[in-house]
């Protein structure tokens, strides 16, 4: 999958599949899936640190988690989130943190917003770089947006939401993420863009869908957004083999004869 791809599968109506991969271990498991693409995204200050939001991830938690990431998922386009403030100090300072995640293995990057972004996602794409761009709930804004609501209610929010869409694809954007926005509205956006949508929270009429894996395993006792769906019981499966492991210890049944030297 290269970042044309998701143009093509948009033409093509073909849905698109992305997840949220932070290690080495599952991304050399979700090598072997039939996922579209895998986003290292900022989201792991959250599921891997346990911060309380995307603004405390770092550009060396983005660069070592591209990395592994990269290292065990050899045959995945991979898609890296530039970090808080990464891409707000300077052309350089941007470029050089773009530069980063790219030598640590993204195939393409991902950043928030369109205001004060514009010129840098055209040199970004102009020096060869895919550029993902993220509407609606974007999370470094949690500060501005005062929480974790739905974007794009009004009228007037809506229209920017477009807008910034266009703008972004006029930009070199190749694919626009919208995270929790009203359905009508994304499907909106989906048919005004030429480039993909992938949504989250946005309904079922982007061009496809992107997940946290931690949230898809069920593994997030933290909290459940209404769009999350567990498609594991992952909490409980856990638990209960490391119940069984526990019990096993405990009963002289593990270490067996078949494991000792
Ligand atoms: O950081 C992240 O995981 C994301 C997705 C939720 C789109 O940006």
């Amino acid at each position: 999958m290269s970042s044309q791809l998701f143009t093509q599968k948009k033409q093509a109506q073909e849905k698109i599949a992305v997840l949220t991969c932070y290690d080495y271990t599952t991304a050399k498991i979700l090598n072997d899936s039939t996922l579209d693409a895998l986003l290292i995204g900022d989201s792991l200050a959250m599921t891997m640190y346990g911060f309380k939001d995307t603004v405390m991830a770092t550009l060396t938690m983005m660069e070592l988690h591209t990395a592994a990431v990269s290292r065990g998922a050899r045959d995945k386009f991979i898609i890296s989130d530039l970090p808080f403030l990464s891409y707000r100090k300077s052309l350089s300072k941007s470029v050089s943190a773009a530069e980063t995640l790219m030598r640590a293995g993204a195939h393409a990057l991902k950043l928030e917003g369109a205001a004060g972004n514009l010129t840098l996602i055209s040199h970004l794409v102009e020096s060869g770089i895919p550029v993902m761009g993220h509407l609606g709930l974007t999370p470094q804004f949690v500060h501005v947006l005062g929480g974790y609501k739905v974007q794009g209610k009004t009228v007037a929010a809506a229209e920017r939401l477009k807008q910034d869409a266009l703008a972004l694809q006029e930009a070199g954007c190749f694919a626009l993420v919208l995270e929790c926005i009203p359905a009508p509205l994304a499907k909106e956006i989906t048919q005004l863009l030429n480039i993909a949508t992938i949504g989250i929270g946005a309904g079922s009429d982007t061009d496809g869908q992107v997940l946290v894996l931690q949230d898809l395993l069920g593994l997030n006792l933290d909290f459940k957004a209404k769009f999350v769906k567990h498609f594991l019981s992952g909490s409980h499966l856990l638990n209960e083999s490391v119940n069984q492991y526990v019990q096993s210890v405990k009963q002289r049944e593990f270490p067996s004869y078949e494991h000792c030297y």
